[in-house]
């Protein structure tokens, strides 16, 4: 075993905006993965630009920076073993209208840009995601909470 891994999880303002943070945390709690930060937050448009600075070229970039600064967003460092992956397969495909009942995606989301969440797709992109957002302090693992 590789030991416990983390990624970043955020909750889009599509999500948030339908009041369905509390739904949505619980399937990540009811699936094994560890909620182990998490903020609200309202991006601007330079933290949007940053954070998806890797779609800068695409044609839905713009698109997409309007839509995750339309309102908060929730954003979550998750930790399990495969945690990346398993988030990833929780969420479902990118497309909403593709994902199926049972995805968050599916379940949440609208269409192909508005999916209702966010994870980090490796584990580099998944430590500079969640060093964009958190500082070590901001970040306590299961472990250290447990009483005694
Ligand atoms: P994410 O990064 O948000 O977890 O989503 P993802 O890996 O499944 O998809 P990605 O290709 O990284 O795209 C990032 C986000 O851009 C929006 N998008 N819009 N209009 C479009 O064709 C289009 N394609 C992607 C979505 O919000 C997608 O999650
Ligand atoms: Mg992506």
């Amino acid at each position: 075993m590789a030991g416990p891994q983390r990624t970043l999880a955020i909750l889009k303002p599509d999500a948030v905006a339908k009041r369905a943070t509390g739904q949505i945390l619980a399937c990540i709690e009811a699936a094994g993965l560890e909620i182990i930060a998490m903020k609200r937050l309202w991006l601007d448009q330079q933290r949007a630009e940053g954070f998806y600075a890797v779609h800068k070229e695409r044609p839905f970039f713009s698109d997409l920076v309007k839509f995750m600064t339309s309102g908060p967003v929730v954003v979550c460092v998750l930790e399990a073993e495969g945690a990346i992956a398993r988030w990833r397969e929780l969420m479902g495909p990118t497309n909403s209208n593709e994902a199926p009942t049972g995805t968050i995606r599916g379940d949440f989301g609208s269409d192909i840009e508005r999916n209702a969440v966010h994870g980090s797709d490796a584990p580099e992109t998944a430590r500079l995601e969640i060093a964009y957002f958190f500082n070590a302090s901001e970040i306590q693992a299961l472990v250290e909470a447990l009483p005694g």
